[in-house]
């Protein structure tokens, strides 16, 4: 029997491995974290992570192939593949400080394989890392060998949060990088013989182990790209009065072009999409292409661009200011169907209106208050460093309150901002919504979900992404 150990139990290595479990019931999975209260949640009946399909996969899996543990020694010790699924976060001081990625974790993962293990193994990179971390690691754990073989493997995971177990089920490629030896060949089939139990072979794609590490911070940036342009195309026809969903949908029926990721929207937010193209600057910039790092930066400057636009958008149509005024937040995840708030645009639009003064009444299906508190009060690039192995945070702002309703939230407000484009919010009874507020009362709608319309038709004055303007927005503009 294969057995396979998963360091870190997170977003990617959690479902990840209840996947492969799930598919290869001939094959050991256990999955350690140095948390125990997250490898407690894990064999709980509420798991750490919101996911659609989830808790079906681990209910089936789960003490049959799928263990959760916090011995992290004996089972690296005792698999013969070991994933490396620990966080990356971006580095907050020293040498590449808010760029480079923050390898402590990877590396103290390493030393402890090299330290524990007693047969040969496969490694593999799952988490997202620099382009030759591989190396460095094959480094670490050959200079400690003990005379153990080891194979690194690079398996950048494709997923996304909210989809993940679909994107597992059917994913449009699984990438594996390794050596061009016999040995680094062999390790890229046996990799691929697990996969292989439910991904089609053309779809299992072999390369270099510099090409599989680059392929993931290119697609990321390539797909944080294509938003970044349509963001700044809904500025562009905010100004002019075309549509971006027209322009969209027009430029994306070229089948060169494709339609898919070019929705307009506050701003694309998640843990991987920034992280991935600073780490992709930053090795520009160690490479001497500062043309070419440049390039990439600029798809991070828009989205900034775009998520301050639309705070200015906010205070400019509520007559230059929000200071007092209570602002409903409908959406605080970085997308629907994830309790994930890592980099959410909702982070920078809330501060920029507290930064006017305003009351916030923030409603999130999937986050808690806690949660809220503590990103608004965190620093920049601590997001990424887990929580659970920080100490809360001691202060918590008392202009924002978390409610648990969408109408609570917008009860007596001067403003709504839509900021995830959860399902449930199309549905409100805007109506009802309507009747509870101040007037003149706004909905800014930073994921275009809303008939705006037919909210203008109740009496909202509303602004969409990209969308012509009302009269009353065209007369109060935003200065970027
Ligand atoms: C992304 C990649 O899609 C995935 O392949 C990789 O493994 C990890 O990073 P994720 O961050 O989970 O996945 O979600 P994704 O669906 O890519 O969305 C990222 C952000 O872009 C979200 O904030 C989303 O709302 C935003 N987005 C997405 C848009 O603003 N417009 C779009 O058209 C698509
Ligand atoms: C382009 C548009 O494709 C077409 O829809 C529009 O109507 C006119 O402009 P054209 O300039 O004739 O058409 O040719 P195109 O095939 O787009 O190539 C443009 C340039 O890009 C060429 O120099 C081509 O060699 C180059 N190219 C194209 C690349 O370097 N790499 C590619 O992957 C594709
Ligand atoms: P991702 O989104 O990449 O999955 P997460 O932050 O959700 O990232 O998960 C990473 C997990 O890795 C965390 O639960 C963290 O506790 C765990 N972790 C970090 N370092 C180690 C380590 N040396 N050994 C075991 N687990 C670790």
């Amino acid at each position: 029997m294969v057995k396979i150990c998963c360091i870190g139990a997170g977003y990617v290595g959690g479902p990840t491995m209840a996947v492969i479990a799930l598919k290869c019931p001939s094959v050991e999975v256990v999955v350690v974290d140095i948390s125990a209260p997250r490898i407690a949640a894990w064999n709980s009946d509420h798991l750490p992570i919101y996911e659609p399909g989830l808790d079906d996969v681990v209910k089936e899996c789960r003490g049959r192939n799928l263990f959760f543990s916090t011995d992290v020694e004996k089972h690296v010790a005792e698999a013969d593949i070991v994933f490396v699924s620990v966080n990356t976060p971006t580095k907050t001081r020293g040498l590449g400080a808010g760029k480079a990625a923050d390898l402590t974790y990877w590396e103290s993962a390493a030393r402890m394989i090299a330290d524990v293990s007693k047969s040969d193994k496969i490694v593999v990179e799952k988490s997202t890392v620099p382009v030759k971390t591989a190396e460095a690691i094959e480094k670490i754990l050959t200079h400690n060998s003990k005379g153990i073989n080891y194979q690194i493997l690079s398996n950048p995971e494709f997923l996304a949060e909210g989809t993940a177990i679909k994107d597992l089920f059917n994913p449009d490629r699984v990438l594996i990088g390794g050596r061009e030896t016999p040995e680094g060949q062999k390790a890229i089939q046996a990799l691929a013989d697990v996969y292989g139990q439910w991904v089609p072979k053309e779809r299992i794609l072999a390369t270099n182990l510099w090409s599989a590490e680059l392929s993931k911070l290119a697609a990321n940036a390539f797909l944080a790209q294509r938003i970044s342009s349509v963001n700044a195309m809904s500025a562009l026809c905010e100004a002019t009065g075309a549509d971006v969903s027209q322009v969209s949908y027009a430029v994306g029926t070229d089948t060169r072009i494709g339609p898919k990721f070019l929705n307009a929207s506050v701003g694309y937010g998640g843990s991987c999409f920034q992280k991935d193209i600073l780490n992709l600057v930053y090795i520009c910039e160690c490479n001497g292409l500062p043309e070419v790092a440049n390039y990439w930066k600029q798809v991070i400057q828009i989205n900034d661009y775009q998520k301050s636009r639309f705070v200015n958008r906010v205070v400019s149509s509520m007559f230059n200011t929000v200071s007092g005024k209570k602002i409903a937040v409908l959406g605080f995840a970085f997308k629907k169907d994830t309790g994930d708030t890592r980099e959410t645009p909702a982070i920078d639009v809330c501060k920029g209106l507290l930064g006017d003064n305003a009351r916030l009444s923030i409603y999130d299906p999937q986050v808690n208050e806690d949660q809220i508190q503590r990103d608004l009060t965190m620093k920049k690039f601590d997001w990424d460093h887990p929580t659970h192995l920080q100490p809360m945070s001691p202060t918590s702002l008392k202009q924002v309150s978390v409610v648990w309703d969408a109408y609570e939230a917008t009860k007596d407000a001067h403003g709504v901002c839509i900021l995830t484009e959860w399902d449930e919010f199309k549905g409100l009874d805007f109506q009802k919504i309507y009747d509870n507020m101040q007037k003149p009362a706004f909905i800014f709608d930073g994921r275009n979900i809303v008939n705006a319309e037919k909210l203008r038709e109740i009496g909202f004055i509303v602004y969409s992404i990209g969308k012509p303007l009302d009269k009353w927005l065209k007369d109060m503009p935003a200065v970027a």
